[in-house]
């Protein structure tokens, strides 16, 4: 069974000495570099000179190019998108790596899909953070934290899970806990509810919307009871606190049975052959090798793709609810 591990198990005075070097100032480099700092940790920030550098300003670190940061640290984190991970560790990490330093990743794509091989007298590590950076930025700042994944990959030092615990608790990943993992399961979990979970999620809001406009309810009504209401959103969490069924003593009886009596079979057979083939195209490499062809034509189709979701009309039904929702005046229309 894989470990749990606590603030307990974890001890910051590792990083005592060290110096962290955060790359990337986005989503994961911003909520990190700022938790680890007010845990007392030694953090600079390395970044391209791009907008991002204004916040990394605004939050009082004096940004560096990516090779000096990485040059000056000890432990390097390498919070960048991972379809750009590649090329900034060929000409702007990897020259930089001396013996004895620790590469750390928040998603285990590119060391599991082969795109960066390290040298093997450094330490190799994971900490993943199971939600969005806001989230771990905010969940710390309550006194809470956000749960994370943890893995090595390459222990050359021998203390490199000390190291990553001193990560996980300095981000406060730990005070709920840190889960125990591989690069290769993080990355294959993390693929598949990105491609195999919520596309189903988003296909059947979208498919119960044209079921229920065409019967004309109106699309105010319709957006509001999918999803603009926020209940989703308050389900999933209770799910996350109370479990899966459990949560469902907060709804109404009629709710409960309406639900059960008729929740098994709904997704059908033809959805687990295709989670099946999801997950194949994952673990073969297939997905991996589509979007890096897909980034190398200019992501001409992902572009499309995102147009088309774009031109969906229940993006205009949401925003008229919204824009009521969000009126001061009782408008009748
Ligand atoms: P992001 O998209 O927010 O990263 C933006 C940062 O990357 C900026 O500082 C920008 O200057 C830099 N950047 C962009 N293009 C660059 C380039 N060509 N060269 C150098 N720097 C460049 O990234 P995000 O979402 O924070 O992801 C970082 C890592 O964390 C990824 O490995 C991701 O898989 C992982 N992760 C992300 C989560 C999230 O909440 N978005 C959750 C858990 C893990």
């Amino acid at each position: 069974m894989p470990v749990v591990y606590k603030d307990g198990d974890a001890n910051l005075e590792v990083l005592r000495d060290r110096t962290v070097a955060v790359i990337g100032y986005g989503n994961q480099g911003r909520a990190q570099a700022l938790n680890l700092r007010d845990s007392g940790v030694s953090v600079i920030v390395g970044n391209i000179r791009d907008s991002y550098r204004d916040a990394i300003a605004e939050d009082g670190f004096a940004a560096a190019e990516i090779e000096d940061a990485v040059r000056q640290a000890d432990i390097v984190m390498l919070l960048i998108p991972d379809e750009v991970q590649g090329a900034v560790y060929r000409d702007s990490i990897a020259p930089h790596l001396r013996s004895g330093k620790t590469l750390d990743f928040g998603s285990g794509y590119n060391i599991h899909f082969g795109y960066i091989i390290p040298p093997k007298d450094i330490d190799v590590v994971l900490l993943g953070p199971r939600t969005v950076g806001v989230e771990v930025r905010d969940a710390f700042v309550r006194g809470s934290g956000a749960p994370a994944d943890v893995a090595v990959w390459q222990d050359a030092s021998g203390a490199a899970w000390p190291t990553v615990l001193a990560l996980a608790k300095g981000i406060g990943g730990t005070r709920i806990g840190a889960l125990e993992t591989t690069f290769a399961e993080e990355t294959e979990l993390d693929l598949f509810s990105e491609q195999a979970f919520w596309p189903v999620i988003l296909d059947c809001m979208l498919t119960a919307y044209d079921v229920l406009i065409s019967r004309g309810y109106s699309k105010d009504a319709v957006v509001m009871e999918l999803f603009a209401s926020g209940e989703p959103a308050d389900i999933f969490r209770d799910m996350a606190t109370h479990g899966m069924f459990d949560q469902m003593k907060n709804h109404s009886l009629t709710s409960r049975y309406g639900a059960l009596s008729r929740r098994q079979g709904a997704a059908g057979e033809n959805l687990r052959r295709r989670m099946e083939t999801v997950l194949e195209q994952i673990r073969d490499g297939s997905f991996a090798r589509e979007w890096a062809a897909e980034n190398e034509a200019g992501c001409e189709r992902f572009q499309g793709l995102v147009r088309e979701a774009e031109a969906h009309p229940i993006n205009a039904a949401h925003h008229h609810l919204r824009g009521r929702l969000a009126s001061t005046t009782s408008a009748h229309k």
